[in-house]
């Protein structure tokens, strides 16, 4: 693609879906918000809420059993219950950390030292007990909390607040909250969500750096916080290299040939297989575990055995899939096989490799088809559960409705608990596929049909997923598409993303069906939070697939902080989706252009006869312990760096601060710095047209 066509596909992406269902904000069930089919009545809430009828009479019920007989105390206490229907009342509630009984009240006391004066807050928790400190309140939400996290047994049902706080203070250390930082806090009445309007305009390009020249599929950070990061190559091997610091001109140090662990004799190798996610254990440094999902034939290896995703439990019957691709059903297997570190406890950190004997098998399963498999492991940053992504197990349009037949485990997020090996009892109950137990808070609790693996569905090939560092329940996940629309969305529990019901917000309609239809109005479809359509990056409607990045969460480049970063694999693009209100789901997309640092430590190579570093294909992203986001292309790893480094402007850069350049800044200019400035112009004004763009919406 030459330059010229590249610029005039640069356009903004205003995602607006005409029939929202939200995948965030988070319930205090950990589920996704939505619109209820009947409005609310006792509770003040409408739009996006986290109550639904049944759930808003218990409230109604539980507040007319309380019995308060102060008019000014009751209306308060009524809208502390009812902030369970908000549709942040995760956030309010802070399921993340301990579970609380009562919201958290917002306190005057933080928006004093706000330089934000246009935001001032009630003290509402001063309210609160102003109010209700001397009223009796039979089987008080207040008490309730002091029993739950002190263990203080409470004598009598009913309650004042002067029972157990002595003072304002007290009451409110124990039930007040920030309201002006990260976190959210209940006035009584719906949470505004924080606008970001400022922030919205997109940086006007990224700098990259090249650090390394060759190409793997994951790269995950070590545990123990240092430097270090492992790779893994599609090939089979994994390698620990340390990361050079930022603005040093270092490269990558990985020794080749002396692996931390080389899989390729068990690794099956090709277009879709390989390695294809490592996670590192929670507590890898004390107890050195560590696990690799990859594909393997069990022609070629005798440990390559697993029952068939393609079953009778499926509607799915092997014999009638015939070969694909010269491939038996089943021939090819997902596995996920658990390793150790070659160090001793205490000590894990300082190993160097592995031991190359498989621990322990976590799950085996044999693939229908030889595409779409998915395959990233990651370990939950709140829970510690091992997460799976799976694909819908290929072949055009999902023919046997995988993804979404909820027996089934292809086109899924699983959700392993892998500290604790199931009993014989648990295994045969639940009839588990290995080596790992059930988290008691899976949703099949709840909807007897899941398999008790599953924690969301309707993926077609989940490919690069990732937690956000600084707010865990965003849990991201870029879905690739088939014809139309590429797709990124936020996982929560139990949410169904739609395939093959839909394709990304568009209804789908399969060209066949052995394995039977899902009917539209029997699920409940989370529409992506972000994404495009195929006409977007290929005029052609030739081919895109989306890879999933990261929110942006260092300051290397301050412009590009608290963006959710991700690319296309053909179309080279990248782009950043910028989230208004804050914790609201609502994102605004931009394509980004990009190019090399003019003192990158390996030069970048240039496409012919352009200005653009020639990356070739975009196979994934990671992030290092500094929270780096790293390009992992076909040809090599790539840094986000400093936007001055390649003469972008961000504003809220210290140019002047920042740490001389590395040796390389002595080099003779590089064809990137030469050709750079009739580029920028162009830059600029693209962005002009993007602030135009913006500015009408
Ligand atoms: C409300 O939600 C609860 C819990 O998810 C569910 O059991 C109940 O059936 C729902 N009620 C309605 C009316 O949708
Ligand atoms: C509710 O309170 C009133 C007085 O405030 C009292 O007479 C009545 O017995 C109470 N009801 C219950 C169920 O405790
Ligand atoms: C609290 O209520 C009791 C009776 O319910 C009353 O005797 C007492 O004076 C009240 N105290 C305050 C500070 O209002
Ligand atoms: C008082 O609380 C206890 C324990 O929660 C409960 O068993 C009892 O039924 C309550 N009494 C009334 C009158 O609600
Ligand atoms: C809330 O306010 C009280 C004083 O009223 C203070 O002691 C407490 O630290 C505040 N809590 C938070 C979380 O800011
Ligand atoms: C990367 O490749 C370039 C060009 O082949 C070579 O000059 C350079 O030494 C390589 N750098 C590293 C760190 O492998
Ligand atoms: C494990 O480490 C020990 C001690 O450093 C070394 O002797 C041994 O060769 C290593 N084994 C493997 C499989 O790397
Ligand atoms: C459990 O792990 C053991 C040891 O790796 C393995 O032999 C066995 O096949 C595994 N079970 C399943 C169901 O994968
Ligand atoms: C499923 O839907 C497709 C397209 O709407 C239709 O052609 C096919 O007959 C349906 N199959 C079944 C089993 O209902
Ligand atoms: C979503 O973001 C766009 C762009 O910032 C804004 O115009 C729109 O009002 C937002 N929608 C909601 C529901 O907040
Ligand atoms: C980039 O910026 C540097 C430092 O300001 C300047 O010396 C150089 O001429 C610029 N290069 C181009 C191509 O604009």
């Amino acid at each position: 693609m030459g330059g010229v066509l590249f610029i005039i596909s640069l356009f903004c992406n205003l995602l607006l879906l005409q029939n929202p269902s939200f995948s965030y904000p988070l319930c205090t069930n950990s589920r996704a918000a939505f619109n209820p089919k009947t409005p609310l009545v006792f509770c003040p809430y409408s739009g996006t809420v986290c109550c639904n009828s049944t759930q808003e009479l218990s409230l109604q019920q539980q507040y007319v059993k309380m019995n308060i007989s102060d008019f000014g105390c009751a209306a308060l206490i009524k809208s502390v219950l009812c902030a369970r229907c908000d549709q942040l009342s995760g956030e309010l509630f802070r399921i993340d950390s301990v579970p609380r009984s009562v919201p958290v009240l917002c306190n005057s006391t933080v928006s004093a030292n706000s330089s934000q004066t246009s935001q001032s807050k009630i003290d509402y928790c001063a309210k609160v007990w102003e109010t209700c400190k001397n009223v009796s309140i039979m089987n008080s939400p207040f008490a309730a909390s002091l029993q739950s996290q002190a263990g203080v047994p409470i004598t009598s049902n009913f309650t004042k607040l002067t029972d157990f706080w002595q003072s304002k203070t007290d009451f409110c250390n124990a039930f007040g909250g920030a309201s002006l930082d990260e976190s959210a806090c209940s006035d009584g009445g719906p949470v505004t969500l924080t606008n970001t309007a400022g922030t919205l305009s997109p940086p006007n390009g990224m700098c990259l750096e090249k650090i390394g020249n060759d190409s793997y599929l994951d790269m995950v950070a070590h545990p123990d916080g240092s430097s270090r990061a492992f790779f893994s190559s599609q090939e089979g091997k994994i390698w620990l290299a340390t990361i050079p610091k930022d603005g040093s001109g270092g490269t990558l140090e990985l020794d080749e040939s002396n692996p931390f662990l080389d899989l390729t004799h068990e690794v099956h190798f090709d277009n879709e297989f390989g390695i294809m996610g490592i996670a590192f254990h929670p507590n890898f440094a004390q107890n050195g575990r560590f696990f690799a999902s990859f594909n393997c034939d069990k022609s070629q290896w005798p440990g390559c055995a697993g029952r068939c995703s393609c079953n009778s439990d499926v509607n799915c019957d092997p014999s009638k899939l015939g070969t694909d691709n010269g491939a038996l059903p089943c021939q090819y297997h997902s596995v996920i096989a658990e390793y150790t570190a070659n160090g001793t406890t205490s000590e894990f950190s300082l190993a160097t490799s592995a031991k190359p004997l498989e621990v322990r098998r976590i799950f085996t399963m044999g693939l229908p088809f030889t595409d779409h498999h998915g395959g990233q492991i990651l370990f939950g940053p709140s829970d510690g559960y091992l997460y799976f992504m799976t694909g819908d197990g290929g072949g055009t349009g999902d023919p046997y409705n995988f993804a979404q037949n909820k027996k089934s485990l292809l086109g899924k997020i699983m959700r392993l608990d892998i500290d604790n090996i199931p009993s014989s009892v648990e295994f045969s109950k639940l009839g588990l596929w290995g080596n790992y137990s059930i988290p008691k808070d899976n949703p099949y609790i709840e909807d007897k049909e899941l398999r008790p693996e599953i924690w969301a569905l309707g993926l077609r090939n989940p490919w690069r997923s990732s937690f956000d560092s600084e707010r865990p329940s965003y849990f991201m996940c870029a879905d690739i598409g088939q014809d139309r629309y590429e797709e990124v969305n936020i996982i929560t529990k139990d949410g169904n993303y739609g395939w093959r019901a839909y394709e990304g917000p568009y209804l789908f309609t399969p060209q066949q069906s052995p394995g039977g239809n899902t009917s539209i109005n029997s699920i409940s479809p989370i529409f992506p939070v972000m994404g495009y359509t195929h006409s977007d990056v290929n005029k052609n409607e030739g081919s895109a697939a989306i890879i999933g990045g990261y929110f942006y969460r260092s300051m290397t480049d301050p412009c590009m902080h608290g963006r959710y970063i991700y690319g296309d694999l053909y179309a080279g693009a990248i782009w950043a989706g910028t989230e208004n209100p804050e914790n609201s789901g609502n994102f605004t997309t931009s394509q980004i252009s990009f190019n090399c640092a003019r003192d990158s430590p390996i030069p970048c190579s240039f496409k012919p006869g352009s200005s653009l570093p020639a990356l070739e294909s975009i196979l994934s992203f990671g992030e290092d312990n500094n929270k780096d986001i790293f390009l992992l292309a076909s040809s090599g790893v790539y840094r986000i760096v400093r936007p001055s480094r390649c003469n972008y402007t961000c504003a809220k850069e210290n140019v002047t601060a920042v740490a001389a350049p590395g040796p390389a800044a002595s080099s003779p200019p590089s064809k990137a710095s030469q050709l750079s400035h009739p580029y920028k112009n162009l830059m600029l004004l693209v962005y002009s047209l993007l602030l135009l763009f913006l500015s009408f919406v």
